[in-house]
């Protein structure tokens, strides 16, 4: 009988099964209580491919518009979801977030006809998006971003101290997604800097800013504003520990048996073996635990179901693989010497290693591998230390666990 399996490897995670991460939950909740009194806080998370920063994002919006009760009560913001692409400019983005607040807020007539008063300039920049006068594109930026600030400005004002029969919320959150993505015409430092100064000139204090990316969108916000930095409280998502780890199993598991008939277990030593291959990476937990159960025939998950799983053909490592790292390690990198040096460095999973002690491990000659170092370093496969003559590491410890895993799978 075919069964329903309950991991998701692909999608963040639902809030039934979201573990750990107790430190950056508090610091959210805080962020909205602040900002619901006047006090407003902004956040940037940032953290590696599949880390999870989307579900902390996900959880923040069930926190935010009061389903799911905080230390603090129920909250109950106007949350606004925006997603940035390589596409995204200026003027698509604000167009998100007015058609957003409009879905949310227009249903009551009044309230309508206010938004489309307050956000009538709209409708003016389409003309700036045609092209036209490409040249005056920043100052057309600076009026935009004026104008939106205003409008923002308006409307929060309006639905914290709403007119009769209207409801009341506790102000507006941006939830805003893959920021590492911007381009740099979306001017996106500048315009959380400008945005959040602007909005205090008008007396707005309960719109909170919460903007997720990869660890370079830090360099991508300073590039854009030197200071926009400074607006935002910054929270690092790391690794899940072990014991969030097996709660994620567990809350799977329980999941899988309210769906199927057919009842399934894991034993201990199945969800260490869990634990330690995915070292608390959370899209690994979920690729692992997903494939084991795929692999699972009798009812019982092995820890020989979690390696077969894992190692075989088409299973948790080639999935893992093609989702996230393997552009890098096979189209990036045509040679297997440099793989080979890849291989080396992801002992250390991340951390800095000396060019000698690579060398001593090593099959190739020197120039080689001194070719090999310039060349991930140029692809931004590995760092250069900037303070350290000779040293480098891996990017991100995801990709040195899956080169590790991957490397270490028995070969056909
Ligand atoms: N706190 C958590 N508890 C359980 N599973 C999690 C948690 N966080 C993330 N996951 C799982 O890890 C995987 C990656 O999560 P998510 O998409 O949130 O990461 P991300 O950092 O946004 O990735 P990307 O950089 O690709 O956008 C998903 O399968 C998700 O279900
Ligand atoms: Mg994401």
């Amino acid at each position: 009988m075919s069964k329903i399996n309950p991991f998701k490897p692909n999608s963040p995670v639902s809030s039934g099964m979201f573990a750990g991460r107790t430190k950056e939950i508090r610091t959210l909740e805080k962020g909205l209580y602040q900002t619901k009194n006047g006090y407003p806080s902004n956040i940037l998370i940032t953290g590696e491919r599949g880390i999870g920063k989307s579900s902390l994002m996900n959880l923040l919006k069930h926190l935010a518009v009061g389903e799911i009760p905080t230390e603090f009560g129920n909250f109950n913001f106007l949350a606004v979801n925006v997603v940035i692409s390589e596409r995204t400019s200026l003027v698509t983005l604000i167009r998100l977030i007015e058609r957003s607040i409009s879905r949310e807020l227009g249903k009551v007539e009044a309230v309508r006809s206010f938004l489309s008063d307050t956000w009538s300039f709209v409708q003016r920049i389409k003309v700036m998006d045609s092209g036209i006068d490409k040249g005056d594109i920043i100052d057309d930026a600076d009026v935009v971003i004026d104008d939106f600030a205003y409008s923002l400005a308006q409307t929060c004002n309006r639905i914290s101290n709403p007119e009769k029969g209207e409801a009341s919320k506790d102000g507006i959150l941006f939830i805003i997604d893959e920021a590492d993505n911007a381009c740099p015409n979306l001017h996106i430092g500048y315009f959380f800097k400008a945005v959040t100064e602007m909005l205090h000139q008008h007396s707005c204090e309960r719109v909170m800013f919460v903007v997720a990316g990869l660890p370079d969108v830090v360099e991508k916000l300073a590039k854009s504003h030197e200071s926009s930095i400074r607006i935002f409280t910054h929270l690092n998502v790391k690794e899940l520990s072990f014991s969030d780890t097996k709660y994620v199993l567990d809350r799977g598991l329980s999941a899988g048996n309210k769906l199927n008939s057919e009842q399934t277990t894991m034993g201990d030593f199945a969800k260490d073996h869990v634990a330690s291959l995915s070292e608390g990476y959370p899209h690994f937990i979920q690729q692992f635990a997903h494939s084991a159960y795929e692999h699972n025939t009798d009812g019982e998950i092995s820890a020989d179901d979690v390696l077969e799983g894992a190692f075989k053909e088409g299973g948790a490592l080639d999935s893992i693989g093609s989702r996230y790292y393997a552009a890098d390690y096979h189209s990036k990198i045509k040679s297997d010497e440099y793989r080979q040096v890849l291989a080396i460095m992801a002992e250390n999973m991340s951390d800095w290693i000396k060019k000698s002690e690579i060398r001593e491990k090593f099959t190739g000659d020197d120039q080689t591998l001194t070719d090999a170092l310039k060349a991930l370093t140029t692809r931004k496969i590995i760092l250069k230390n900037p303070s350290k003559m000779g040293e480098y590491r891996l990017q991100q410890r995801g990709f040195a666990l899956w080169i590790k895993l991957f490397g270490s799978r028995p070969k056909k």
